[in-house]
């Protein structure tokens, strides 16, 4: 089963996303950390992105449907997979189903996660990330257990670069022009999409979106 899950920045689409894969023994794909890692790698793709996304703008779709065809090629058709960042424009929607359908596969649901501005902006600002593993924290929730060092690998744990303050108002804004209109095509498709509150504690979200999903809960 592939499930999106579609929302604004810091909504808790990554955090959602690993509690439900780690659970299902599913597959991510999660765009911003393939660029994040292509960034760290300092390949050609991750210097194209770089120039986007410290400004809070959308990398070219050629370069994300590339970069997700890829993606699904490696991944095998019996494992269930959940779409973090992906697609985020009509035409990345219109790819994806596209690509699945050559491949014999299909969207099951699309699940959107929604919180105030006030909520996404004070968690965007909390976050800390670990630049090695990819674990996600919060200075105001979900703290490490040292201060300022991954769990996982002790890592120094980053404040990664679109998350500044003067970039997160235009992340939203490129969320509500390019990626909220995804909300009215997959209502016009016959895809399932469910609303699931984003504000709650983390499980009780992840309950939300697994009974969306008709799933056990936890
Ligand atoms: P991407 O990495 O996808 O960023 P985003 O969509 O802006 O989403 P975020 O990672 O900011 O938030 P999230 O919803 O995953 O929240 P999280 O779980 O971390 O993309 C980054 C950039 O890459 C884009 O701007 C673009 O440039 C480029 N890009 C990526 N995909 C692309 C595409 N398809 N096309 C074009 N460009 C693309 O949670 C946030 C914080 O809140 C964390 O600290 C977390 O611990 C905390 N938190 C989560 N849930 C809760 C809760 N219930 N209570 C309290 N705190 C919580």
């Amino acid at each position: 089963m592939y499930v999106i899950l579609l929302g604004p920045p810091g909504v808790g689409k990554g955090t959602q996303g690993v509690l439900l894969a780690d659970h299902l023994g599913w597959d991510r794909v999660v765009t911003g950390d393939l660029l994040r890692a292509a960034r760290a790698q300092g390949t050609a793709l991750g210097q194209q992105a770089e120039h986007y996304m410290d400004r809070g703008e959308l990398v070219p779709d050629t370069v994300m449907i590339d970069m997700v065809r890829d993606k699904l090629s490696s991944m095998p058709a019996e494992l269930g997979a959940v779409f973090d960042g992906f697609p985020r424009t009509d035409a990345q929607a219109s790819a994806l189903t596209m690509m699945l359908g050559t491949l014999g596969r299909k969207i099951a649901h699309v699940v959107v996660l929604q919180a105030t501005d006030e909520v996404l902006v004070r968690r965007i600002s909390g976050r800390r990330s670990c630049p090695k593993c990819g674990s996600v924290y919060n200075v105001f929730q979900n703290l490490p257990e040292v201060e300022d060092t991954c769990d996982k690998d002790g890592s120094a744990l980053t404040h990664r670069a679109d998350d500044q303050p003067e970039t997160v108002p235009h992340r939203l804004e490129v969320y509500r022009k390019l990626t909220e209109p995804l909300i009215a095509y997959y209502d016009a498709s016959p895809v399932p999409i469910h609303h699931v509150d984003g504000e709650g504690s983390l499980d009780e979200i992840q309950n939300n979106v697994r009974a969306a999903l008709g799933l056990a809960q936890g």
